[in-house]
């Protein structure tokens, strides 16, 4: 059965696809779900101005941790702000932050150290996690990078421990890196459209991201899929139009269905793949059973319930 809610039992997802093919709304979808289920979530940004917040009708969070509908907590981190507390909270280091970090000559030199950022939104997930004072959220979720830097991410760990150097960022990095690669706690969810070229690039990119990530993939969900309508009320050329793109979105989620299975061969069961309609207009702010309807009106259930 593919039942989303399946991916919610782990503690940290990170959602990653092409941009503007739906990461911010399949997050806030699976944070809708996962506070139906009783659990407390965080959702969590790396970008110039939120996109999250306006999609539960809350002003723009930043740095803070912020409630934005029950159980559903936004976080936007600001780069200079999570290094600072990365420094002096996290790694104990608040008089070596204050006498060599602080200055602004040096910070300007460390948003040019491949990497550090990267490392530190590592970090402040794990801690979120794991570490944070009880309660702590039962799930976080990253509205992440689009694909390529999403990768780069996803590498920085593994680079910084080749470094072969030592010291608390280290010890930091190992402990961050074994919790991503639990694939009960962590898994990634990569976001594509059943479009045949977004497909063969969805099917070139995830073997690439399963092989570098310490993450493993947890789903991929198929965004604006075609809506299953009753085409009897239609005249004759809108009805043929429909069919045609239902056709061909079906052609290409075969191809995935077919990709992924050839990425894992020695699995019992290949990647699962969730569908999210296409609902013509996002409504903000959501309602609040948004993502709990367009979840189970997908053909992919239809289709299962009726086996
Ligand atoms: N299933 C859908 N049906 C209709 N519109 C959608 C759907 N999914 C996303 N959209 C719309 O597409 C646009 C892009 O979606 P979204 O912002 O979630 O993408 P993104 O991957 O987060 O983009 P970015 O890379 O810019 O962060 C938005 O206007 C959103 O409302
Ligand atoms: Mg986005």
């Amino acid at each position: 059965m593919l039942d989303p809610t399946q991916l919610l039992s782990r503690k940290l997802l990170l959602v990653t696809g092409k941009g503007g093919i739906g990461k911010t709304l399949l997050t806030a979808c699976l944070g809708q779900l996962a506070a139906a289920a009783g659990k407390r979530v965080l959702l969590v940004e790396y970008v110039a101005c939120d996109q999250l917040a306006p999609l539960f009708g809350a002003t723009l969070v930043g740095h803070s941790e912020r409630t934005v509908a029950p159980n559903i907590d936004c976080l936007n981190l600001d780069p200079t702000e999570n290094f600072r507390e990365y420094m002096t909270k996290y790694l104990g280091q608040r008089v070596l932050y204050d006498t060599i970090f602080s200055h602004k000559v040096v910070q300007s030199f460390i948003k040019t150290v491949p990497g550090l950022a990267e490392l530190m939104l590592l970090g402040r997930l794990y801690y979120h996690c794991e570490l944070a004072p009880e309660p702590r959220y039962d799930l976080v979720i990253l509205d992440g990078f689009a694909s390529g830097h999403f990768l780069s991410l996803m590498t920085t760990p593994a680079a910084v421990l080749h470094t072969a150097l030592g010291g608390p960022l280290i010890r930091e990095t190992e402990r961050v890196s074994a919790f991503l690669a639990d694939r009960d706690k962590c898994g990634i969810v990569y976001v594509t459209i059943p479009e045949a070229l977004v497909i063969s690039e969805t099917l070139d990119f995830l073997p690439r991201l399963a092989a570098q990530s310490p993450t493993a993939i947890a789903g991929v969900v198929l965004n604006r899929t075609p809506p299953l309508l009753s085409n009897h009320s239609l005249p004759g050329p809108a009805a043929d139009y429909l069919a045609r793109i239902a056709e061909s979105a079906a052609a290409a989620t075969a191809m995935l269905t077919e990709g992924l299975a050839a990425m894992t061969p020695h699995e019992s069961s290949s990647t699962p793949i969730w569908t999210l309609p296409e609902v013509g207009f996002v409504p903000e702010p959501l309602p609040a059973d948004f993502a709990a309807k367009i979840f189970t009106a997908t053909g992919q259930d239809k289709a299962e319930k009726a086996k």
